[in-house]
């Protein structure tokens, strides 16, 4: 099929005009950029006509060869479908119509390593793909999100311009930069949500201990929230956490909280993080805690039959109020401390398994504003690892280690409490005990080592020599070099 490139006027075309597409559409049309549109069912986008046409230049596209037709070249084409199969589907077709030089972009939460697939073969036929993380949900779509585009970087040359117009601004610098080659921008995207499912969990462990241990309501717990967003806490989460707990059943007049049935969902992307940090080697204990902790509250039914089972001796609730909520925003500051520290090495750890040359402190940057991790203490992050990108572990940066070094007792003071409570916090007990074994001069896998070396013959090191050692465990017991 020959296509021609008379009157083709748009900047960048958009299929899959769903609320993110939709969103997205808008945002570039509200900038300046004429926009052709795409969409399986043209409903779609007449409707998205009908209601913004006024934002700005659209080109309404019914086929994907017109669709194609309608785009300046470098053609620039963004796929906002559901990640998996209809992400392939989609590219396919365009692919067919596309010319080389062309440039695909997919901006779905898409698996990295269907990225990396993808990118190579495109590559193949001479075409361009952008995996771009997009974060920031309908809204951030909508008036600027944080963009996070992999991909080739020539790529970038015609593209970047344009995503960095339309994402977030935090002090005139666009949240948005190059990531880094093929699947690196959905790989970073990915660890971006893990952090996110982590700080979310930590939250919700810290809204659980005003709960139950102080015994606030949800108005009560807000208002600490809406402090707390005034402070080193401040960050979107936060922000909306405090929205959420004001809320209120226009059924039933409860807080709406209260009559949402505690059973967390969960579309993929913290699983894809953890998944990804096994195959690493990397422990993102939070972010693990995190993800185990949405199962839990979803397995209804064994929950169900576990009421009622014994909690042993519990001690009274934390007589002074106003220090335990000191402590739960000493413990959720540390905890979350250990959760980006994490989320951070496995960053670097993909970065040197797959060759990317990722820099943490541009990341810190974008994820500043747009996205749903942004805070106010990302700028800290920034500065540690400008400072020092090479930083063994974001803990260890001078920032961060004294944050820690005020926090540490309230940290300790919050899990042992909730222990003696009964009231479950993983993600704080977790990330605690992180950091005390990343501290810990001497660990027990010395131990493990020798159970290893006793059943297996897998041998061992010697804290006083150099090689490996096995010990004759079902002979005399000497030790051997291996
Ligand atoms: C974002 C969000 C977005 C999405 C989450 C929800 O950065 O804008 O992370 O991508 O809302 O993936 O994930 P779950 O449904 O798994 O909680």
């Amino acid at each position: 099929m020959t296509i021609t490139n008379e009157g083709a006027r748009a900047q960048i075309g958009v299929t899959g005009l769903a609320v993110m597409g939709s969103n997205i559409a808008r945002n570039l049309a509200r900038h300046g950029h004429t926009v052709a549109l795409h969409n399986r069912s043209i409903a779609k986008t007449d409707a998205l006509i009908a209601e913004h046409g006024g934002d700005g230049d659209f080109v309404r596209t019914e086929t994907v060869e017109e669709f194609v037709a309608a785009l300046q070249k470098p053609r620039r084409v963004l796929i906002m479908v559901k990640a998996g199969d209809p992400t392939d589907a989609v590219i396919e077709e365009l692919a067919a119509a596309m010319e080389p030089g062309d440039i695909i972009i997919d901006g779905g939460n898409a698996l990295y390593t269907d990225t990396i697939r993808r990118e190579a073969s495109l590559r193949e036929r001479g075409l361009h793909f952008v995996g771009a993380g997009i974060s920031g949900g309908e809204e951030g779509a909508l008036n600027g999100p944080s963009i996070m585009p992999g991909g080739p970087k020539e790529s970038y040359e015609a593209l970047g311009p344009l995503l960095e117009s339309i994402a977030a601004q935090v002090d005139g610098t666009p949240c948005c930069t190059h990531i880094g080659p093929d699947g690196s921008g959905h790989f970073v995207k990915m660890v971006h949500n893990g952090i996110e499912y982590a700080d979310m969990q930590l939250i919700g462990e810290a809204y659980n201990l005003f709960r139950d241990a102080l015994g606030y309501d949800a108005d009560k717990i807000a208002e600490v929230f809406t402090e707390w967003n005034s402070g080193d806490l401040e960050s979107y989460l936060v922000e909306i956490t405090a929205e959420v707990l004001k809320q209120k059943d226009a059924k039933t007049g409860k807080a709406l909280v209260d009559v949402i049935v505690d059973a967390a969902e969960q579309k993929g992307t913290g699983r894809w993080t953890v998944k990804s940090a096994l195959d690493l080697g990397v422990p993102v204990t939070g972010i693990a805690e995190a993800v185990f902790a949405r199962a839990l509250s979803g397995s209804r039914e064994q929950r169900k039959a576990a009421v009622g089972l014994a909690s042993g001796q519990l001690a009274d609730k934390p007589a002074d109020a106003a220090q335990f909520t000191e402590d739960i925003r000493q413990a959720l500051y540390a905890s979350k401390v250990v959760a980006y520290a994490q989320g951070f090495d496995q960053i670097a750890a993909g970065s040197a398994e797959y060759d990317w040359d990722l820099h943490p402190a541009d990341l810190a940057t974008i994820w500043r504003g747009g996205c749903i991790i942004r805070a106010r203490f990302l700028n800290r992050i920034k500065d540690a690892y400008d400072e020092n990108p090479t930083l063994p572990s974001l803990i260890l940066a001078p920032y961060f280690r004294d944050a820690i070094e005020t926090a540490i007792d309230s940290w300790r003071r919050v899990v042992s409490t909730a222990t003696l409570l009964g009231i479950p916090v993983p993600a704080f007990a977790s990330s605690l005990s992180y950091y005390d074994a990343l501290r810990a001069e001497r660990l027990p896998a010395a131990l493990t080592q020798g159970q290893r070396d006793f059943f297996g013959a897998h041998t061992y090191e010697r804290t006083d020599a150099e090689g490996k050692f096995h010990t004759l465990w079902s002979g005399d017991r000497s030790e051997v070099q291996a």
